[in-house]
């Protein structure tokens, strides 16, 4: 890699913070914009002719990283004074090459799904990103990528900063996935998309299937069948995308924070509107309920396309359970913060088929390990899972003085940590809460609120 393409960049100003008891969770509130579903929104309307307005949309670092490399790709990409984006397309064949690296800070969404955008387009563009997503695997959609003609040259080890030619034209390819990845599975359909002929994703697993949604949607001609229990989705190449727009759904993983966080302090009655309860992302929910929580679903409905409803959820007491490694990937985002309500539970809580967590934001199961343990929680951590074991409803006795918890540039431990942090007798320190605002800037004022 040329030296100047190599910089990597790292968040300068860690912001420490103290999360302790703060009273029942009550009232009402709502999560931001489906995190996954607005990168799409952007995505597939900067690739359709014509005008699309977002509503909605996830006003999150990782999300404005998506928006800022589109608008290099050509798109126009504005935000209103209300709120809502307005995205006018350039075109599926017609992007600009970017003049300047895309920096991606820590989002792989964003890394994995452009990079399957270039693949099939006849340009270059240099991809890098802060120390965390510097370290997470690329070779993943490498792998397919370069099947379909793109060239690419990666750091050693198959990480970022890395340079991408795309093919053109690229060959469409049929590509069984080897790792269960809604990323991978998105980045060979959206090179697919200016693939002449019909590009192919064979899932053993299935995973997030927004992409398929939503594709549909902007007028893409796919199809999505079965073959001995897999899932097949055939995209047909050089399409036509045409203009949508879309309203985003409240993010699960988001909303997921606070269904735990309710269920396990007590006296707490807290209702979250508008979160989204796709299948394929509905798996904390599943298991929750499975360890006794107090969530109904209320007035259940659909918004763009996805099935979405207000959840009112009762402190209960939570049992631990086996978790099936089946469900995992309908939950994958979620296990930091379900193991935080397994340390609450009685019994022991035995999770496993995990690996996948290990090369998330953070290895999230090493950091929730040591975060919990310095917490006060009983965790034994395996090769693919965590043991964890529950203190039955007790408040976590961690460290006096609350040693500090390493986030190592992972969202989703900060706020999972936050959450350990209400029912612990002496706090839970967490280093830096900075990287909250890559997935959920209004997390600790929506925290204060539902806690005052
Ligand atoms: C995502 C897919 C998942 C998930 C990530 C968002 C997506 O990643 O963890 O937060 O929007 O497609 P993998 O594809 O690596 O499982």
């Amino acid at each position: 890699m040329p030296e100047a393409q190599g910089a990597v960049k790292d968040r300068r100003h860690m912001t420490s913070h103290t999360f302790a008891h703060q009273g029942p969770l009550t009232g009402t509130i709502n999560v931001p914009g489906d995190k996954s579903i607005s990168h799409r929104a952007l995505m597939f309307a900067g690739l359709a002719v014509g005008q699309s307005q977002i509503t909605g949309l996830l006003e999150g670092e990782d999300v404005l990283a998506t928006a800022a490399a589109m608008r290099q790709f050509g798109a126009e990409v504005t935000r209103g004074a209300d709120g809502i984006w307005t995205v006018h397309g350039a075109g599926v064949g017609s992007l600009l090459e970017p003049k300047q690296a895309l920096d991606m800070g820590n989002s792989g969404t964003s890394t994995r799904l452009l990079m399957g955008l270039v693949a099939s387009h006849a340009i270059t563009a240099t991809f890098i990103g802060d120390a965390s997503l510097s370290g997470r695997p690329m070779k993943r959609v490498i792998d397919p990528l370069s099947l379909m003609g793109a060239s690419i040259h990666a750091s050693a080890g198959g990480t970022l900063p890395l340079m991408l030619r795309g093919a053109a034209p690229a060959v469409p390819i049929t590509y069984r996935l080897p790792v269960a990845s809604a990323q991978v599975k998105s980045a060979v359909l959206l090179a697919g998309l200016n693939t002449p002929g019909i590009t192919r994703v064979i899932e053993p697993v299935p995973t997030r299937d927004h992409t398929e949604r939503m594709l549909a949607g902007f007028g893409a001609t796919l199809e999505v069948g079965e073959e001995n229990g897999e899932r097949i989705i055939a995209i047909h190449g050089e399409a036509d995308l045409k203009p949508m727009d879309v309203t985003v759904p409240g993010d699960p993983s988001s909303a997921a924070f606070f269904m735990v966080a309710a269920s396990i302090v007590p006296g707490s009655d807290l209702t979250i509107r508008n979160v989204g309860l796709n299948p394929t992302r509905a798996g904390l929910l599943q298991v929750l309920l499975a360890m006794g929580a107090d969530i109904t679903e209320l007035e259940a409905r659909e918004v763009g396309g996805e099935p979405v409803a207000d959840l009112r959820v009762r402190h209960a007491q939570l049992s631990g359970i086996d978790i099936d490694p089946a469900i995992a990937p309908s939950m994958i985002d979620e296990f930091p913060v379900l193991f935080v309500a397994a340390a609450m539970a009685s019994g022991t809580t035995r999770t496993t088929g995990l690996e996948e967590l290990r090369v998330k934001e953070s290895d999230r199961l090493t950091t929730m390990a040591a975060a919990l343990t310095l917490a006060g929680a009983g965790v034994e951590e395996h090769e693919d899972g965590l043991t964890i074991h529950g203190t039955g409803g007790e408040p976590l006795v961690g460290t006096p003085q609350g040693a500090s918890v390493a986030t190592r540039l992972d969202h989703r431990i900060a706020m999972s940590m936050a959450v350990a942090g209400l029912v612990s007798r002496n706090g839970v320190s967490v280093d830096d809460t900075a990287p909250i605002n890559t997935s959920f800037p209004t997390f600790m004022g929506l925290l204060d609120e539902a806690a005052a």
